[in-house]
């Protein structure tokens, strides 16, 4: 038990630590309060000057903020359904969720990022993955919507996710090691036999697309958190690495053995010559893939079999493992491409390794052994520097284009700057509590805009008013513009944001789709004017074709529906301009009500259950006629013969 008394103590210093940190207000009065107040003040009407997209965690979706003000723009819809939207419950986006399990209603949503071209942002798309059904997700940033979901097979807990400099691959890691392929074994037995594979995406440079190109079949550690090289160590992506001692149990113990664990570098251009020379396997894999169709606002899911996977210690020069002390978390490599930062977040010093030396090593084969037939690189080799008594429980880090580093430090709740140059700390600010991730727009990317940071904290505490056992996590807003960082603001996020990624503003509003052109929806059941819409029976199903506009459906009365029909409403919002959406509820259905978008159709299933004459409405106030929008289905018993017909104003 003494290991175990050993990593107690390490939790109840935290916890004192926490408790110092409470007693500071992090307030600030006087002039500096109305000169915070003066640098995140975005007048009414104005914009701000950064996105920034939030991992919702556990919510399973992504949210939109605008920096520096903190204002929520939109929470967008991944990979949980979402009844505010219908996302998930119409007909239409039912088949996102679809996975080889089935239908997953509920994701959590990690890590997120930006796509790059030549290592720089270019706000074409947001892509991020999912830990618990190992999925990965594009969103499409003209029109702010989750446009693919990929399913990740043979693998578990998706944790560690990068996206390389011209976004040629994400890369998502496992997080749990698993048996490869899957089967029914004894868990004692796991070490060796299970596996952690790193799944390289493939991405269209064109439309996005995403597609499996090959999986490295990794040691079974569990890979956390990764990041691509660029510039010179373009080619490359680095992953950190925990329970690199295989433990099955007790992990918060067992799994924190080793002194050190590694950061694992791969060098895919050496993976993917290998598989475009017919390297690799072919394993048996099923995993759905989900498109949605920009013209028809129609999910598709089609189910994949089998994927190419890749042995790495077959492949020379594939993959090198850098020692890192202690359970490394974040694995964080700096504009230049040069240095790779290790957060050991049992360390107490902040591990920066040299790219350039390890090349050199490399070269020089200066390995300290291997693990699995791949080589271990010499930690004094391969070590560009280390920054002394950085803090406690370092985490994450990000730069800010000018040599600096910031680093969160969960333990003693702060973020740290530090000097790239010469592993030096410049400045520290306290954070309001247990800090997780951060992010600078644009600070894992060859040019960070180095102005804001922003850190999610874990813990809220008393930072705003009470409101129940679980508080919305707390976000706070530092200008870094300075030599000292200073704290700007706080602000509510939702779920937990699992890292985020800002861009400025002007790289995405001027693309944003204003008008959605009704004459483009090719939905197979749209109908583009009142005159063609109508009800047509087949058996027990009623099709309603059905347009909505301000500030009427069409039909808004129908009859001769029966008791035991499905009856699918099929609305098309005849609006065209990017703000005038309809709503459309129905009482006694057992769903989300849809919310359609100009130009576009949504499909609401409908099982009437009793007689009588039930109304529908629109849910979304679209004009000084909203509270009209409303109009009534006549439902008769299942053997009545009430004609099928239905009207707008008697016609
Ligand atoms: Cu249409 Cu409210």
């Amino acid at each position: 038990m003494n290991k175990l008394n050993s990593i107690l103590s390490t939790f109840i210093l935290a916890m004192v630590m926490v408790s110092c940190g409470s007693d500071q207000t992090g307030k600030q009065s006087g002039a500096m309060a109305g000169n915070a107040a003066e640098r995140v003040y975005v007048a009414p009407g104005d914009h701000d000057e950064f996105y920034g997209f939030f991992s919702g965690g556990f919510s399973g979706q992504m949210s939109v903020y605008g920096l520096p003000s903190g204002r929520l723009l939109k929470v967008i819809p991944v990979f949980s359904q979402d009844a505010e939207k219908g996302y998930g419950y119409n007909e239409e986006t039912k088949p996102m969720l679809n996975t080889s399990y089935g239908f997953v209603p509920w994701g959590d949503l990690h890590h997120l990022d930006i796509s790059q071209t030549n290592g720089e942002l270019d706000g074409r798309w947001v892509f991020t993955h999912e830990n618990n059904t190992p999925r990965v997700a594009r969103i499409d940033l003209t029109t702010f919507e989750t446009v693919e979901i990929l399913e990740i097979p043979n693998s578990a807990g998706n944790h560690s996710f990068a996206i390389t400099e011209n976004t040629e691959y994400l890369v998502a890691g496992t997080r749990f090691s698993v048996p490869s392929a899957q089967t029914d074994m004894p868990i004692a037995e796991m070490k060796g036999n299970f596996k952690g594979p790193l799944t390289f995406v493939k991405v269209d440079q064109e439309t996005g697309g995403m597609e499996i190109a090959f999986q490295v079949i990794m040691p079974g550690f569990s890979f956390d958190l990764a990041h691509p090289g660029r510039n010179a160590s373009h080619g490359w992506m680095f992953a950190t690495t925990y329970n690199t001692e295989e433990a099955s149990t007790l992990m918060e113990v067992n799994s924190s053995q080793n002194d050190k664990d590694f950061i694992a570098a791969v060098n895919w251009k050496v993976i993917e010559e290998y598989v475009a020379n017919g390297g690799g396997t072919q394993m048996p894999a099923e995993y759905a893939h989900n498109v949605l169709d920009h013209y028809t606002h129609m999910a598709t899911s089609t189910m994949k079999k089998g994927i190419l996977t890749v042995n790495p210690s077959e492949i020379p020069g594939a993959v090198y493992f850098m020692p890192t002390p202690k359970s490394p978390h974040g694995c964080d490599v700096d504009p230049t491409g040069e240095y790779i930062v290790g957060s050991g977040k049992l360390a107490a010093e902040l591990t920066v390794f040299s790219f350039s030396k390890m090349i050199k090593a490399i070269d020089e084969k200066n390995f300290d052994g291997e693990v699995y037939g791949m080589p271990i690189l010499n930690y004094d080799a391969v070590l560009g520097g280390v920054v002394r008594e950085p803090g406690l429980g370092p985490l994450h880090t990000e730069f800010d284009g000018q040599g600096n580093a910031y680093t969160t430090f969960f333990i003693s709740s702060e973020v740290v700057k530090w000097s790239l140059s010469d592993y030096q700390v410049i400045d520290r600010k306290p954070t309001y509590y247990s800090v997780g991730h951060l992010m600078i727009p644009g600070g894992n990317s060859r040019k960070p805009f180095g102005k804001y940071l922003v850190a999610m904290n874990k813990i809220t505490k008393d930072r705003y008013l009470p409101t129940g056992p679980e508080m919305n996590h707390s976000a706070q807003l530092y200008d870094i513009s300075g030599d000292k960082m200073e704290l700007l603001l706080d602000f509510p996020t939702i779920g937990e944001p699992h890292y985020a990624a800002g861009i400025p503003a002007s790289m995405i509003k001027q693309n944003s789709k204003k008008i959605f052109r009704l004459d483009e929806n090719t939905h197979p059941h749209a109908v583009k004017r009142e005159a063609d819409t109508r009800v047509e029976r087949n058996g027990n199903d009623v099709h309603v074709y059905m347009t909505m506009v301000r500030s009427h459906f069409s039909p808004d009365n129908i009859e001769g529906i029966k008791v035991g029909d499905n009856v699918y409403f099929h609305v098309t919002n005849l609006e065209q301009d990017f703000d005038v959406p309809h709503g459309f509820a129905m009482l006694g259905a057992n769903t989300a009500e849809l919310l359609v978008m100009p130009g576009g159709t949504k499909t609401m299933l409908w099982q009437p259950q009793r007689v009588g004459v039930w109304p529908l409405y629109c849910t979304d106030f679209c004009s000084a006629l909203h509270q009209e929008m409303q109009g009534y289905v006549r439902v008769s018993p299942a053997g009545s013969n009430v004609a099928l017909s239905w009207s707008l104003d008697g016609d």
